[in-house]
C-alpha cells in the first residue's frame, strides 16, 4: 500500500501564514479530489485546526501527545468539516519535549499507521523537536516567506537538512502575505518578484506563484461565532482563492509524481534496523555459556530459557552468560560477607541484597599482583560510584580435606577470567541483576549498549584510580 505524502509547513518566523496555509491547503486538496484522504494536524497550541474543522461537540479520544506516544492514528482521527480528518492539537505537548530527543519519532508512528493520501503538518515558529520531526518526515516542506528576515531564516532549515544528511529536494519557498499595492522601480517590480529573486539568488527553490495579503482573508479568523472560515467558502472573491487553488494543484501533482515516498523510506529503514537488531540478538545469544557456571544447571535451551537473575559479560566481550539468582547471592555471602552457613532465601538480609542488587553493577577481576591469586570484587551504584571493594583469595579447593571438586568461585572465575590456564590480564567481568522473567532482554541492542556503556565508564574509573 502506498504510504501517504507528507507536507510540512514550516518557518521559524511567526505570523507568516503557516496555519492559514496548512488549513486551507487541506480544504483545497479535498475540493480538488473528493476521494483523496487528507489528514491535518498541528504542533501549535492555538487550536486553529480544531476550531476550523471540529464538527459539533465531539468527545475527544486523545490528541497529538497520545499519537506521539504510541496511540494508533486510527483511534485518534476525527472526521472534520469539508471531509478533512484531523488529530486534535494538544495543550500538553511541551511536557513531552524533554523525552523525545530523536527526530524520527513522528516519521515512525506515521509510517506504522494506515494513513493514506496526503498528510499536512502545521508547525510552530521555532525549530523545536516537533518541527524537526515534522521536517524529517516530509516529502514536501512549504516555507512561507513574507519579507527579507523570514527569507534569511530559511538558512536554518537548509542547515538542518544538511546536518541530518537529508536531501534538500523537499524544500520549497512560497512568498506569502504579499501586499500587491506596493511597487518598486528597478528590475523587481513588487515584493513577490523581489523575494523570489532573493530566494533564487541564494539557491532556494520556490513553488510557483505566491499568496497575496488580503483584508478579507484576515477577517476570516475573527467573527462572533469564534470560528475560522476557509477561503474556499468565505473568500472566493479574493485573489487568494485562485492562489490557494493553484498551490493545491501543485501539491497534488507532486504527490502523484513522487516515485518514492519519504515514509516508505522510513519504513524500509525501520525494517532493516529490526533485522539487524534480531541478528545482533541471535549472535549474542549463540555466544552465551549455556549453563550457570556456579551450579552447572542448564539455563539456555535451543528455543527457550530458564529463569535467571544475573547476567555477566567480560570487558573483551568474549565471555557472557547467565547465573541463577540463589547461586550468585550464595557466592557473595560466602566470599564477601564470610558467611559460613548455607544461605536461606527467606533471610531478610538475602532479600535486602537481592533488592539492592537491582540498582548495582558488580565487577569481578583478577588482582593486580600476578604472584598472588586473588580476585577483586567491586560494587558500583547506577551513577557509577563505588560502593564497596573486596579482595577475595582465590583457592582452587576451599577446604584441603573435604572437597575434591574445585570451589564454585574457582569454577566461575576459571571460565570467565582465565584464558589459556592463566588469569586474563585486564579482563573485567560486569555482573548485572536482570529481569527474572525476561532475562534475554539484556541482549537487545538498547539494553546491551547501556550495559556496555556502564562497563566502559566503571572500568575507566577503576583504571584511573590505580
Ligand atoms: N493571505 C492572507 N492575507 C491576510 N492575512 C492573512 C493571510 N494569511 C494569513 N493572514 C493573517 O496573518 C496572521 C498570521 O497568520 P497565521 O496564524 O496563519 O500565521 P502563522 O505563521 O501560523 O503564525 P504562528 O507562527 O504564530 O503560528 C493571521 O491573523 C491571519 O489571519
Ligand atoms: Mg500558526
Amino acid at each position: 500500500m502506498l504510504k501517504p505524502y507528507v507536507v510540512t509547513v514550516s518557518s521559524e518566523k511567526g505570523g507568516v501564514g503557516k496555519t492559514t496555509l496548512a488549513t486551507n491547503l487541506a480544504i483545497y486538496l479535498k475540493a480538488l479530489n473528493e476521494e483523496l484522504p487528507v489528514t491535518l494536524f498541528s504542533f501549535d497550541n492555538h487550536f486553529s485546526v480544531d476550531r476550523m474543522f471540529r464538527i459539533g461537540r465531539t468527545v475527544k479520544r486523545g490528541d497529538m501527545l497520545d499519537f506521539l506516544t504510541g496511540k494508533p492514528a486510527e483511534d485518534l482521527l476525527e472526521l472534520g468539516e469539508y471531509g478533512v480528518q484531523f488529530i486534535p492539537s494538544s495543550r500538553k505537548l511541551d511536557t513531552l519535549a524533554p523525552n523525545i530527543q530523536r527526530l524520527d519519532v513522528l516519521a515512525r508512528v506515521l509510517a506504522a499507521s494506515s494513513l493514506q493520501g496526503i498528510i499536512i503538518i502545521d508547525t510552530r515558529p521555532t525549530l523545536d523537536v516537533f518541527t524537526r520531526n515534522a521536517l524529517f518526515a516530509a516529502d514536501r516542506v512549504i516555507v512561507p516567506v513574507k519579507d527579507t528576515p523570514s527569507l534569511e531564516n530559511c538558512r536554518n532549515l537548509y542547515d538542518f537538512f544538511e546536518q541530518q544528511g537529508l536531501s534538500k529536494r523537499p524544500l520549497r519557498l512560497l512568498p506569502c502575505l504579499i501586499d500587491s499595492r506596493v511597487h518598486y522601480d528597478g528590475p523587481f517590480k513588487n515584493a513577490y518578484q523581489l523575494l523570489k529573486g532573493y530566494a533564487i539568488n541564494r539557491g532556494y527553490r520556490c513553488l510557483e506563484g505566491f499568496i497575496a495579503k488580503s483584508p478579507k482573508v484576515e477577517s476570516l479568523n475573527t467573527n462572533p461565532e469564534g470560528k475560522i472560515y476557509p477561503v474556499l467558502t468565505h473568500g472566493r472573491s479574493t485573489n487568494v482563492h485562485v492562489q490557494f487553488a493553484h498551490l493545491a494543484r501543485q501539491i497534488f501533482i507532486s504527490a502523484k509524481e513522487e516515485p518514492q515516498r519519504r515514509l516508505q523510506q522510513v519504513r524500509q529503514d525501520m525494517e532493516q534496523l529490526e533485522q539487524k537488531r534480531n541478528a545482533n540478538f541471535l549472535e549474542r545469544r549463540n555466544q552465551l555459556i549455556p549453563e550457570c557456571l556456579i551450579c552447572g544447571r542448564r539455563l539456555i535451551n535451543h528455543n527457550s530459557m530458564e529463569p535467571a537473575s544475573y547476567f555477566y559479560l567480560s570487558s573483551d566481550r568474549k565471555v557472557a552468560g547467565f547465573l541463577d539468582e540463589a547461586c550468585f547471592s550464595a557466592l557473595v555471602f560466602r566470599h564477601c560477607y564470610h558467611s559460613q552457613k548455607k544461605i536461606n532465601p527467606t533471610d531478610p538480609l538475602v532479600d535486602l541484597f537481592r533488592e539492592s542488587a537491582l540498582r548495582s553493577y558488580f565487577i569481578l577481576r583478577h588482582g593486580e599482583d600476578d604472584s598472588r591469586s586473588d580476585l577483586l570484587f567491586y560494587r558500583f551504584d547506577e551513577e557509577g560510584f563505588e560502593i564497596s571493594q573486596k579482595s577475595i583469595e582465590l583457592r582452587k579447593h576451599e577446604s584441603r580435606f573435604l572437597h575434591k571438586e574445585p570451589s564454585a568461585l574457582y569454577r566461575f572465575a576459571y571460565r570467565t577470567l582465565f584464558q589459556d590456564e592463566k588469569p586474563a590480564k585486564n579482563r573485567f567481568l560486569i555482573i548485572r541483576r536482570i529481569d527474572n522473567e525476561f532475562p534475554e532482554d539484556i541482549l537487545l541492542d538498547e539494553n546491551y549498549a547501556c550495559l556496555n556503556e556502564a562497563m566502559h565508564s566503571i572500568v575507566n574509573r577503576i583504571n584511573n584510580n590505580l
